[in-house]
């Protein structure tokens, strides 16, 4: 189900786990890894791909949901506000919404608006974690002082990180630590 206000979200019964980060960052992508499907949610190489709040259903008993991305400059400034409103009131009142994922491009630098979007998650008292995506693209050691100091500027408003999981699309990485994170929240759940 697709739509762009909360109360039109299917009824808040079950488990949800949304995603979300700037666009382009692999949000789509990495729901479909994750349901080992190559087209559920739409990818695409151009930013500004997913534009409403999708709502898969998994196993009957919980729910995925990939957000547009925040950070697109090239949608007008009017739609830019309309849509950032809808995705706050969607993960301010959510009831259902166990935890949001933040996804970060592995590859940059921390950047201005992911880390007000984090801070505004803990201002609100949004449960989230941190996936740093496209893990693929970078060598081992790379990666492990990128999310190194990721962390060390984290820490510096932060008093505690949450938890933080490295993944990618393309070869896989980071999923099995993602649906055991899913379904260490409710032991009901079944991935
Ligand atoms: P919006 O819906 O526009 O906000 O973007 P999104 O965050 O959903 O990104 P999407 O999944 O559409 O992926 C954007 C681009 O990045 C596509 O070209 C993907 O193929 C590519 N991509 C996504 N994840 C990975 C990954 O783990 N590794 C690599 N190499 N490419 C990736
Ligand atoms: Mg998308």
């Amino acid at each position: 189900m697709s739509n762009s206000s909360v109360q039109k979200c299917p009824p808040a019964d079950m488990p949800e786990f949304a995603f979300i980060g700037r666009s382009n960052v692999g949000k789509s992508s990495l729901i479909n890894m994750l349901t080992n499907h190559k087209k559920l949610a739409k990818t695409s190489a151009r930013p500004g791909k997913t534009q409403l709040i999708n709502h898969f259903l998994i196993n009957e008993n919980w729910y995925l949901v990939d957000l547009p991305g925040y950070g697109y400059a090239k949608v007008s400034k009017n739609s830019r506000n309309k849509f950032q409103a809808y995705i706050s009131d969607y993960i301010i009142n959510r009831e259902n919404l166990y935890c949001l994922f933040v996804l970060i491009d592995c590859r940059h630098e921390p950047q201005t608006i992911d880390k007000e979007f984090i801070e505004w998650l803990g201002e609100k008292q949004i449960p989230f974690m941190l996936i740093f995506t496209k893990g693929d693209k970078l060598g081992r050691n790379q990666l492990s002082s990128n999310v190194a100091s990721y962390k060390k500027e984290l820490l510096k408003t932060w008093e505690e990180l949450p938890p933080i999981i490295v993944s990618s699309a393309e070869t896989g990485m980071g999923k099995e630590e993602i649906l055991q994170f899913i379904a260490d929240t409710d032991p009901k759940l079944n991935n």
